[in-house]
C-alpha cells in the first residue's frame, strides 16, 4: 500500500518513499515546497513548523516536520507555509499581519511562526497573552525579536476564522504501508498491534515519534520494519473513574492535558513544560515511558502518584507499578511480546497534596537537570503517609526512601521539611554531566523539600539552604 494524505488541498498517493523518511525532507527535496525550513532537524527551533490533522479527526495540530515520518502521514492532511495564501496572492490573516507589524527580517523562521500561529488562530482556545507565548515557545527567531511576531499574533487572532476554516479531507489511513523492502505496520486495534510486535520482535514501536525521529533525521537509521501505535484504538482511550484517570499510551500530552490540570494541577503545569507545543501535540506519555530515560519528567511524577503500567502481550495483561517498570539504566522490564497499553494514575484522596517540580537552565523548551516529585497525605498536621520520586538523580527514575522515612510521622514543618531534604545524599549518588554537576542535583533536590514546604504554605519566596 502507498502513503495516501493531502497535501495543501491535493490528494497525493506515494508509492516509492520511504515510511521513515522525515516529511520535511519529502517536502524540501520531493515535492519540491522549500518555504518549510530546516534549522536543527531535532524539534528544537521550530523553522520546520507545519499543520497537521491527524487521521480520524478534525483536530489542527502545529508539529514539527523534521521529527514527523511520512508513515505518520498516512491518513492525515497537511499543510505548508505554500498553501494558506489564495490563488490570487491574497495573503491569509495570520501571513498579513506578520507583514503589517514587521514581524520578520532574514525571514528564515518566518514560515515556521506563521504555521504555528496558524494552528493557534484555528484552535478553539481562548487567546490570551500566556496562549501566545505558549504558542511560540517551540520557535526561534535570532534577528526580528519576539515583540513584533507577539503583535502579530494578537492582530491574526483576533480576526475571526469565518470562511478560512481548513476544509478536512475523509481520507483514511491503511493498516500497513510497505515500499520497497520496508514494512510501516499502522494496526488499528490492541490484538493487531501485539500479534505485530511477536512477528517483528525487533522492530521498534513509533508513537508520536519526538524520540525515535531523532534515530530517522539524525542518525539516518533504517529500519525494516516500523510498527506505528497511534492507530490503535484502545490505546488512545482516555477514562476516569472515582479512583483514578487511565491514559491510553498513544494518547498526546495536548489531548489530555486538560484532564490532568483538573486531577493534578502541578503535574499539568510541569507537563506545559514538556518540549514545546509542537512536541507536545504528538509526544506521549506512553513514549516518555517507553523511552525509559532517567531524566524522561513524566515518570517522577507517576510514580509519585503510585500509578501502575498496564502491559499486553501474547500471553495475556498484566499490570505493574510504574516503580518496578524501570530495572537499570534504559533497561526496562517489557517483555519482548508487549507493549504498554495504558498507564493507570489514582487520583489524590482527602489529606493528600502533590507537587511536581522541573529543574532545568531554561523554563521553556529544555531537558530537565532534576525533577521531583512529592505526593503527601497529611493528617491533622502530622504527615501519615509519604511517596517522593526523582529523575535525574540516578539511572533510573526513582523513589527516595530515606526522605520518605525521615518524613512519616512528623509534624509538617519547614524543619521537617529541610531535615527530610537532608536525607537525598542517601537515596542518590548522582553523576555530573553537561546538564548538572553531582553536587548541584543533590543541593537542589535538597532544596526542593523546601520549595515545598513553602509552596503549600502559601510563601512564595525560596531562600537557597546550604547542606
Ligand atoms: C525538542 C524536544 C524536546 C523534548 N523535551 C522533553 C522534555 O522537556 N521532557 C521530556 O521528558 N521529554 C522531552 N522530549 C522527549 C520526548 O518528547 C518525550 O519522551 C515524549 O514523551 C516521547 O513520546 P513519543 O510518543 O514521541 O515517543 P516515541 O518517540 O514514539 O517513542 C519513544 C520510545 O518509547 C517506545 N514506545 C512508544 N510507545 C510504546 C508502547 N506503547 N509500548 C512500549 N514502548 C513504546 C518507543 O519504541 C521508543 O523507544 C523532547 C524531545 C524533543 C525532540
Ligand atoms: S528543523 Fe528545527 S525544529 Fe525542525
Ligand atoms: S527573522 Fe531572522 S531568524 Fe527570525
Amino acid at each position: 500500500m502507498a502513503i495516501n494524505f493531502v497535501l495543501n488541498g491535493e490528494t497525493r498517493s506515494e508509492e516509492t518513499v520511504s515510511p521513515t523518511r522525515t516529511v520535511l525532507e519529502y517536502l524540501r527535496e520531493d515535492a519540491r515546497l522549500t518555504g518549510t525550513k530546516e534549522g536543527c532537524a531535532e524539534g528544537d527551533c521550530g523553522a520546520c513548523t507545519v499543520v497537521m490533522v491527524r487521521n480520524g479527526t478534525d483536530e489542527t495540530v502545529a508539529v514539527n516536520s523534521c521529527l514527523l515520518t511520512m508513515g505518520q502521514l498516512d491518513g492525515a492532511d497537511l499543510v505548508t507555509v505554500e498553501g494558506l495564501s489564495e490563488e490570487d496572492g491574497t495573503l491569509e490573516a495570520v501571513q498579513q499581519a506578520v507583514v503589517d507589524e514587521d514581524g520578520t527580517q532574514c525571514g528564515f523562521c518566518t514560515p515556521g511562526f506563521v504555521m504555528a500561529l496558524h494552528a493557534l488562530r484555528r484552535s478553539d482556545e481562548t487567546v490570551t497573552e500566556d496562549v501566545i507565548h505558549d504558542a511560540l515557545a517551540g520557535n526561534l527567531c535570532r534577528c526580528t525579536g519576539y515583540r513584533s511576531i507577539v503583535a502579530a499574533a494578537r492582530a491574526a487572532c483576533a480576526q475571526p476564522v469565518g470562511d478560512d476554516a481548513l476544509d478536512v479531507s475523509d481520507i483514511t489511513a491503511s493498516e500497513h504501508v510497505s515500499v520497497d523492502d520496508q514494512l510501516f505496520l499502522a494496526p488499528a486495534n490492541l490484538a493487531d498491534l501485539v500479534a505485530s510486535r511477536v512477528a517483528h520482535p525487533d522492530a521498534p514501536l513509533l508513537s508520536g515519534g519526538t524520540d525515535l525521529g531523532l534515530r530517522f533525521s539524525k542518525e539516518r537509521e533504517s529500519y525494516p520494519v516500523v510498527i506505528f501505535t497511534q492507530n490503535v484504538a484502545e490505546l488512545k482511550q482516555v477514562a476516569e473513574d472515582d479512583a483514578a484517570l487511565t491514559i491510553g499510551a498513544a494518547v498526546t500530552y495536548t489531548e489530555v492535558l486538560a484532564r490532568i490540570e483538573d486531577l493534578y494541577p502541578s503535574f499539568a503545569t510541569l507537563i506545559h513544560r514538556i518540549g514545546s507545543r509542537q512536541i507536545r501535540n504528538v509526544g506521549t506519555i506512553g513514549g516518555n515511558i517507553g523511552n525509559a530515560s532517567p531524566i524522561g519528567d513524566t515518570p517522577p511524577c507517576l510514580i509519585a502518584l503510585d500509578a501502575t503500567l498496564v502491559l499486553h502481550g501474547s500471553k495475556g495483561g498484566r499490570e505493574i507499578p510504574l516503580e518496578s517498570y524501570f530495572l537499570d539504566y534504559r533497561k526496562t522490564d517489557l517483555a519482548g511480546y508487549e507493549v504498554i497499553a495504558s498507564v493507570r494514575v489514582p487520583k489524590l484522596t482527602d489529606g493528600q497534596v502533590f507537587r511536581s517540580y522541573k529543574i532545568s537552565k531554561r523554563y521553556d523548551q529544555d531537558i530537565s537537570a532534576v525533577v521531583g516529585a512529592f505526593r503527601l497525605t497529611i493528617e491533622d498536621g502530622v504527615v501519615t503517609d509519604a511517596r517522593i520520586a526523582f529523575g535525574g538523580m540516578a539511572a533510573i527514575p526513582k523513589r527516595a526512601a530515606a526522605c520518605e522515612a525521615a518524613l512519616v510521622g512528623q509534624t509538617w514543618s519547614e524543619e521537617a521539611a529541610r531535615q527530610a531534604g537532608a536525607a537525598v545524599g542517601e537515596d542518590f549518588a548522582p553523576i555530573d554531566d553537561h546538564r548538572a554537576s553531582a553536587d548541584y542535583r543533590l543541593r537542589v533536590a535538597s532544596n526542593l523539600f523546601v520549595r515545598l514546604y513553602r509552596d503549600l504554605d502559601g510563601a512564595s519566596d525560596v531562600e537557597v539552604m546550604a547542606l
